[in-house]
C-alpha cells in the first residue's frame, strides 16, 4: 500500500473516531483486549501524559510549556443537525405506523361483525406490575420446560423498572449472568450500560430480560425447542411491562419475538409492530465487542430509539 493510501486511511479514521467522541460516545472507543475478562475501561476523555522522558539529574530542567487546548467544537455542528432532521422524520413516520397499526382491524374482527366488543382492559399500577413480576420469576426459577434446567446455576428473569416505557430483550444468560441471577453483568453487559448511559438512561430507568431465561451450556446460541420453551414467559413478561417501545438486542430476540428469520441488517432498517408495540433491533453488545465498527450504527440506532420513546411518553403524560 502507498505511503498517501495509509496517510489518507490514518486521516479518515481520525476524523471519524473525532466526530464520535464530539457526539459523546466514549462507549465507542471502549474496547479493551477481546479476551481480558475484567471489565472494560471507558476511553479517558483527557488528554494522556506523555511518557516519562529520563533526564540527567544534574540538567537544568526546562519549564514543559503548557499543552494548547483545543477549542470545543459548537454543539450544532450541520452533520448532527441533519441527523436530529432524520430522528424528527423517523419519529413522526414511527408514529403513523403505529396509528395505522391501530385503526387496521384484526382479521378475526372482520369475520365477525357480531361480535361484541373486546373490554378495555385497565393497565396494571407499577406496583402491580412490581407484584406480578415477582410471581412469575418465582415460577420461572423452578421450570424444567428444556433441557437447560439441568446445566444452568439458576434462571435469569430480568431487571429494571417495572413500570419502564423501554424494555431491551438480549438473547440468553451467560456465564455472568448465571452465578449472579441478573441479565447483562458481564463484559457485555458493561457496554450496554455504556451505550445506555451516552442516550442518557441509568439501568434502572429500563427494563432488561433475555430471550431464554436459563444460560446455554459454554454459551452456544439456544436451540429451538429451549427457545420454544421459553417464550410463552417472555411474552408473558411483556404483557405485564406493556412497554411503550422494544429493542431487540441481536437477531435471536428479533427472531422470537417478530417469527422471522431476516437478517439483523434488515431487521435494523424498520420498525416492527409486536401487539401494538413498536419494535426496534439492533447489534447484540457481544457482537459490538466483536466488530466494533457496528458501533456507529448502533449509536444512530439508540438515538432514534430514546427519540422514539421520548416521543411516545409524552403522547401519554
Ligand atoms: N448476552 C445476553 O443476551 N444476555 C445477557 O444477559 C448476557 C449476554
Amino acid at each position: 500500500m502507498s505511503g498517501d493510501s495509509l496517510k489518507r486511511i490514518a486521516r479518515d479514521l481520525h476524523t471519524y473516531l473525532t466526530q464520535q467522541q464530539e457526539a459523546g460516545m466514549e462507549w465507542y472507543l471502549d474496547e479493551g483486549p477481546v479476551d481480558d475478562p475484567s471489565p472494560s475501561t471507558v476511553a479517558p476523555t483527557a488528554p494522556v501524559p506523555a511518557p516519562e522522558v529520563p533526564v540527567a539529574t544534574d540538567a537544568p530542567i526546562e519549564p514543559v510549556p503548557a499543552e494548547p487546548v483545543a477549542p470545543k467544537p459548537p454543539a450544532d455542528k450541520p452533520k448532527d443537525l441533519e441527523f436530529q432532521m432524520a430522528c424528527d422524520a423517523f419519529v413522526r413516520e414511527t408514529i403513523n405506523q403505529i396509528e395505522q397499526h391501530r385503526q387496521t382491524p384484526v382479521e378475526s374482527d372482520q369475520a365477525d361483525i357480531f361480535s361484541e366488543p373486546e373490554e378495555t382492559v385497565e393497565p396494571l399500577t407499577p406496583e402491580a406490575k412490581a407484584t406480578t413480576l415477582a410471581a412469575l420469576a418465582e415460577q420461572i426459577s423452578s421450570c424444567e420446560d428444556c433441557k437447560l434446567h439441568s446445566t444452568r446455576n439458576q434462571t435469569v428473569f430480568g431487571v429494571g423498572n417495572p413500570d419502564a416505557g423501554l424494555v431491551f430483550i438480549g438473547e440468553a444468560p451467560g456465564r455472568n449472568e448465571d452465578e449472579q441471577g441478573e441479565p447483562f453483568v458481564g463484559r457485555a453487559g458493561k457496554l450496554l450500560t455504556d451505550i445506555l448511559k451516552a442516550i442518557g438512561f441509568e439501568r434502572d430507568d429500563i427494563y432488561i430480560c433475555t430471550t431464554i431465561k436459563s444460560r446455554p451450556p459454554k454459551n452456544r446460541d439456544p436451540e429451538r425447542d429451549e427457545v420454544q420453551a421459553c417464550e410463552p414467559y417472555l411474552k408473558q413478561q411483556l404483557a405485564i411491562l406493556e412497554p411503550k417501545v422494544i429493542c431487540c438486542l441481536g437477531r435471536h430476540a428479533a427472531m422470537t419475538l417478530l417469527g422471522t428469520r431476516d437478517s439483523l441488517g434488515n431487521l435494523r432498517k424498520k420498525v416492527h409492530i409486536y401487539e401494538g408495540i413498536p419494535v426496534m433491533a439492533t447489534y447484540h453488545p457481544a457482537a459490538l465487542l466483536r466488530n466494533p465498527h457496528w458501533k456507529r450504527d448502533t449509536w444512530e440506532d439508540v438515538r432514534k430509539l430514546r427519540a422514539l420513546h421520548d416521543a411516545l411518553l409524552a403522547e401519554t403524560s
